[in-house]
């Protein structure tokens, strides 16, 4: 008998309709247009608006657009896996809330935080589940309100960041295609260079800490940077190694979206042409976890059953990885 795979069987995704350009930040704080094109490749990004809207107000649409295109009933879900640096509480898990929305009664699900490498770590996790022959139908969704843990008085950070969600319908396969390889890494040592001061443990929220903004995304751009260059383009280097696969292999290359440089270095580094590569940053900026399923969302109608794919992410932790996919349908 074949062994089962996990395919991915449906995408879907959701961007908020407003828009926060280049030129909007322009009267916000010290930045201009030029800057961040070249320094970063965004031009705008998607700012989910509204009182008590949160995480799983993005991932909820996405989830029902991609059961509406598989022709499937909420109910059929067995499990919901939500990446997220952005949950809607700290307790419950975003999950549930989206399970419930969306009425995902026969549901379990929980969250997973990797950062921006978070939608390859649930993706493994989520096919791990289907390949072990114990369940059927796996959501993995990657959604983030960057907005709310952006600090629009900080310009190193305040240009990079936007809100989406995409996700993935993950089903059992005999037919080879699906989840084929993963290759996923950490490093604590990136804790001081990417993360979030206090709310956490540590540091627990106090007037204080709000007075020093301290719940907002703080970042050493430079330093990210480097290891990002390198992590990513490794990484993705070892996983066409690992599995006798060239840059000519491959149809395309689905990068995390934090900074064209870092996309134009991890192609370079694969020997793969500009065409082959995902990218999806100018209009969306980084959405962390929903980088990666966002752009499958949008090229889906490009896919072609038996492409091959690599899937490849860098972020806090620091966490990084590169998974193989072919494409199913
Ligand atoms: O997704 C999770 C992982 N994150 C990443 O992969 C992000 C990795 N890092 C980066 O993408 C880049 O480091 C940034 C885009 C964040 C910054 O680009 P950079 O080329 O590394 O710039 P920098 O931080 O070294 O700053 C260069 C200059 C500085 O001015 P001085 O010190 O040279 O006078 C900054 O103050 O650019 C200045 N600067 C800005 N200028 C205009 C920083 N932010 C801005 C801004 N507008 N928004």
């Amino acid at each position: 008998m074949n062994k089962i795979t996990a395919a991915i069987t449906a995408v879907g995704g959701y961007v908020p309709e407003d828009k926060l350009t280049n030129a909007d930040l322009e009267k916000i704080v010290d930045t201009n247009d030029e800057w961040i094109r070249t320094r970063t490749g965004i031009s705008e990004r998607r700012i989910l608006k509204g009182e008590g809207k949160g995480s799983s107000d993005l991932a909820a649409p996405a989830i029902q657009e991609l059961l509406r295109k598989r022709n499937i009933d909420a109910t059929e879900i067995d499990c919901i896996i939500c990446a997220t640096v952005t949950p809607d509480m700290v307790f419950p898990a975003t999950a549930n809330i989206i399970a419930h929305k969306i009425g995902a009664i026969n549901a379990f699900g929980f969250d997973l935080n990797a950062a921006c490498s978070g939608f390859l770590y649930a993706l493994t996790t989520g096919a791990s589940f289907i390949e072990s022959g114990r369940y059927k139908k796996v959501i993995v969704v990657g959604a983030d309100k960057m907005s709310a843990i952006v600090d629009y008085t900080d310009r190193n950070t305040c240009v990079l960041f936007g809100d989406a969600a995409g996700a993935v319908l993950l089903e059992p396969s005999v037919d080879e295609n699906g989840i084929l390889d993963s290759l996923l890494k950490s490093d604590g040592i990136g804790k001081d260079f990417l993360h979030m001061k206090a709310g956490g443990s540590v540091k627990p929220a106090s007037v204080e800490s709000v007075l020093a903004r301290e719940h907002y995304a703080y970042q050493e751009g430079k330093t990210v940077f480097k290891f990002a260059v390198k992590g990513m383009a490794d990484v993705s280097a070892e996983l066409l190694e690992k599995n006798n696969l060239t840059g000519d292999d491959i149809a395309w290359l689905v990068p995390h979206q934090a900074n064209l440089r870092i996309i134009d270095a991890t192609a370079d580094r694969m020997g793969l042409s500009k065409e082959k590569v995902m990218i999806n940053i100018q209009k969306y900026g980084n959405t962390t976890a929903a980088t990666i399923p966002l752009c499958l969302w949008e090229w889906e109608s490009q896919l072609k059953k038996g492409d091959n794919l690599v899937l490849a992410a860098f972020g806090g932790g620091f966490t990084w990885g590169a998974t193989w996919v072919k494409w199913a349908y």
